[in-house]
């Protein structure tokens, strides 16, 4: 039900049964267009109609349901001029009985309310994003037998397989099956045959183990009376948690993550299923992590089935953000609680449950209440509940904590014991964000600092015991309110941009991943740098060590220096000679000599030209010995240190594992920029709906670097069957910029770009 939707403002009651006028537009939908920056928020809230006129063949004995995956935030539903309910909330999925509605012409009509209440979350105080009305997840009409399938519930671990079935229908005697399915065929089928609406299936049959390397997911199928009504994908694995750590089938895993808003430029949440799933994507091989956060509230189906997929394991918690309402909003948080619980409770990637409000005050009663119900619905998993206050009374399993106390030169994490004084299991939920916003085109020294943030709350979170993770804020930059935010209306906290593009952040986590990784944190230009000087260079890599090279000399090897960021699985390698053997190799010294000389030369560049009393006693004998002038020994610091006025510099970093050389990153000094095209998605595929590929044009040197100041503007011209979401004119930012095309039915089309002073480029999509 997700194509062929008119869309209009306002909403008029009394035409509900009346096909309207309006634009004809295919869900997933967003009420407006929010640019990158500066606009007005208030256009995100809005009251707006939504209508589809449909035909229907019905067939006899069976019951429909519409069911809807998402809509923002309030939704008024009527069939045929007859009201079928009102869901309130924008992040679960809905649904309601129209059987005796539905007929054979039917006109579907939605008020669509998005303004922020207060009176349900997330609403109510200032929250630091923007929630974006409209029907942004898919429709769908549902036809099953005359038994409805409430809940179908399955867990499995090592041991044993548990499945709750709960049936809406007439009391009667059936035969029920459970099929265990995966690619190899059936492994199992279950059978009862019994009167009672709430049925029940427990095995110790052995099942494959769903692991974060081999995520193996399994199929079951329920059957009544011989007739296969509803399906589930779901995965064996277990999940504890004690003071030690997080154990996914009893094996210690350090959840290593980011948190993620599910919002993109000009559409807000209105993403079909492949950008879900790429972000899910980019998450697990981009940017290596184990974990990651659905923050504020449970994330689209999609994603989440990506993640069961790629063995990525996720955090999710009920929506809201700082604020607790009244007794009547608390009920609403209830039921967002048990619908998101129930809805996604197959999805074996989900280990944590958020049973808090983001960091909200205690509220001792509400947070019992939201842990009681919990557990009423799901035991195998633990609870956690995400606050920022020390010492907060828990009702959860995890103490999880929004630690901040990090500011780029002091401890990277707080002590557990000075966060809360019980024994619970404990998880860092957010670092760094606010504490130091980061534009892809901000200066180097900002960039680079924003990554060793990273670096270090993440190496000190391994090294203290008792912390079972670490989850960055976060994976990309957001739409928000106008009290957050650069001024533009978008937090900067992400280690991508909102393109999803890397900063130097990212490298961080994606040198932690286990295939071969290596970034250089610099461009290698002094004229980026405070006093004209680089003092060291980071390497994130998980490579075991960096050959340099200046131009085509090899003038040194660097490995991981012992006392630095040594908790890590990777630490980044900091090379902080970029003289390397050049002095031994090119003047007239001894070896030995030659090395006192570079010290002291690289001595004098770390403490701003100031040489120490020794040190000019060294190089006073070194002159005496070599009868050199003060002008040649001025110029070997000019000529190797300082570089200024150089004219060639390209370094050449190759990584090395095992002695064999994987990656090579260049960096330095070439005047060849050109524009470079290319999409992640170049064929789409029509299914429910629309799809949409990401496509990026990024602005290189021949080196391969990335020209991270360059704002040139491009045009985009799209043809065929796809269109342009957003600006038809933009500029890059941090010399990248990511936009999506979609398509709405099968073809082929080309994405043009043009600009003043690059070739026109283009790429060729496909959609079937
Ligand atoms: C936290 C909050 C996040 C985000 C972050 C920015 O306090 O939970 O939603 O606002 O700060 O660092």
């Amino acid at each position: 039900m997700n194509v062929g939707w008119t869309f209009a403002e306002g909403f008029d009651e009394r035409g509900v049964n009346q096909p309207i006028t309006g634009e004809t537009i295919s869900v997933p939908h967003s009420v407006m267009e929010v640019k990158n920056g500066y606009f007005d928020e208030t256009i995100t809230q809005r009251v707006v109609t939504y209508q589809k006129v449909f035909s229907y063949d019905k067939a006899k004995n069976h019951r429909y349901v519409i069911r809807f995956e998402g809509v923002m935030a309030r939704a008024t539903v009527y069939l045929n001029g007859q009201w079928i309910g009102t869901h309130i909330g924008g992040y679960v999925a809905f649904e309601f009985e129209v059987t005796d509605v539905l007929e054979k012409d039917n006109i579907l009509t939605l008020k669509v309310d998005s303004l922020e209440t207060g009176d349900h979350p997330p609403f109510g105080g200032q929250i630091d994003y923007l929630t974006y009305g409209g029907v942004y997840r898919e429709v769908m009409i549902l036809e099953m037998s005359m038994d409805r399938i409430t809940r179908f519930l399955v867990d499995a671990d090592q041991k044993r397989l548990n499945a709750r079935i709960e049936i809406d229908g007439e009391t009667r005697t059936r035969k029920v099956d459970l099929l265990i399915t995966d690619q190899e065929g059936t492994q199992m089928s279950l059978h009862q045959e019994s009167d009672a609406l709430s049925i029940r299936f427990e095995s110790d049959h052995p099942l494959l183990l769903w692991t974060i390397e081999r995520p193996k997911l399994y199929t079951a199928t329920l059957h009544i009376d011989g007739e296969a009504v509803m399906s589930t994908r779901f995965g064996a694995r277990s999940v504890k948690v004690d003071q030690n750590g997080f154990y996914l089938n009893g094996q210690k895993v350090f959840l290593r993550g980011l948190n993620r808003h599910q919002s993109y430029p000009y559409v807000g949440y209105a993403m079909p299923k492949s950008a879900q799933e790429e972000d899910a994507e980019l998450l697990k091989h981009t940017l290596g992590v184990t974990v990651v956060r659905s923050s504020h509230y449970p994330p689209s189906k999609h994603f989440l089935n990506r993640c069961d997929e790629l063995g990525l394991l996720v955090f999710t918690e009920l929506p809201g953000w700082q604020h607790i309402g009244d007794d009547a909003w608390k009920a609403h948080a209830m039921n967002d609680l048990r619908d998101m619980m129930i809805e996604h409770y197959n999805h074996p990637s989900i280990v944590i449950i958020g049973t808090r409000i983001n960091e909200s005050p205690d509220d001792d009663a509400f947070y019992e209440a939201t842990r009681d119900l919990a557990k009423s619905i799901d035991t195998t998993r633990p609870t956690g509940g995400v606050r920022y206050i020390q010492k907060s009374h828990v009702f959860e399993d995890i103490y999880t904590f929004n630690d901040f106390v990090h500011t780029g030169d002091n401890e990277g994490i707080r002590k557990k014991k000075d966060v809360t004084s019980t024994k619970h299991p404990y998880l860092i939920t957010e670092h760094n964000g606010h504490m130091f916003p980061t534009k892809s085109f901000d200066n180097e020294e900002r960039r680079i600092s924003h990554a060793m943030r990273h670096f270090k709350v993440m190496n000190d979170a391994y090294k203290q015991d008792g912390v079972m993770g670490v989850i960055g804020w976060c994976m990309n930059d957001y739409h928000t309110h106008k009290a957050f935010g650069s001024n533009n209306h978008i937090c900067h906290h992400g280690v991508m941009d909102i393109g999803r593009n890397m900063k130097y952040a990212a490298s961080a986590y994606a040198s932690q991943g286990e295939s071969p990784y290596l970034d250089v944190l610099s461009m290698m230009h002094l004229g980026d740098r405070a006093s004209g000087v680089i003092k060291e260079v980071v390497v994130a890599t998980n490579l075991d060590a960096v050959e340099l090279m200046i131009g085509d000399e090899m003038i040194g090897i660097h490995t991981r220096k012992k006392d630095r960021y040594k908790d890590l699985p990777y630490a980044p390698i900091v090379i902080d000679d970029l003289v390397g053997n050049q002095i031994e190799t090119h003047e007239r010294f001894s070896k030995k000599d030659a090395r006192k000389i570079k010290n002291i030369l690289l001595e004098t560049m770390r403490n701003n030209l100031k040489m120490s009393v020794f040190s000019k006693l060294v190089l006073g004998l070194m002159m005496v010995k070599y009868k050199m002038s003060y002008p040649e020994a001025v110029g070997l610091y000019t000529r190797y240190v300082g570089g200024w006025g150089a004219e060639n510099r390209t370094f050449t970093f190759v990584g090395l594992k095992d002695g064999k050389r994987v990656i090579k990153v260049q960096k330095g000094f070439d005047d060849q920029y050109a524009l470079e095209l290319k999409t992640t998605r170049p064929v789409m595929t029509i299914t429910d709906t629309y799809d949409v590929s990401r496509v990026t044009v990024e602005m290189k040197n021949a080196l391969g670097e990335r020209a991270f100041y360059a704002n040139d503007v491009i045009t985009i011209n799209v043809d065929g069957n796809l269109r342009l979401i957003g600006d038809q004119s933009i500029a890059m930012q941090g010399g990248v910029q990511s936009f999506w095309v979609r398509a709405d039915e099968p073809g082929q089309g080309n994405v043009t770009i043009t600009s003043a002073h690059h070739a026109t480029l283009s790429v060729a999509i496909q959609t079937l």
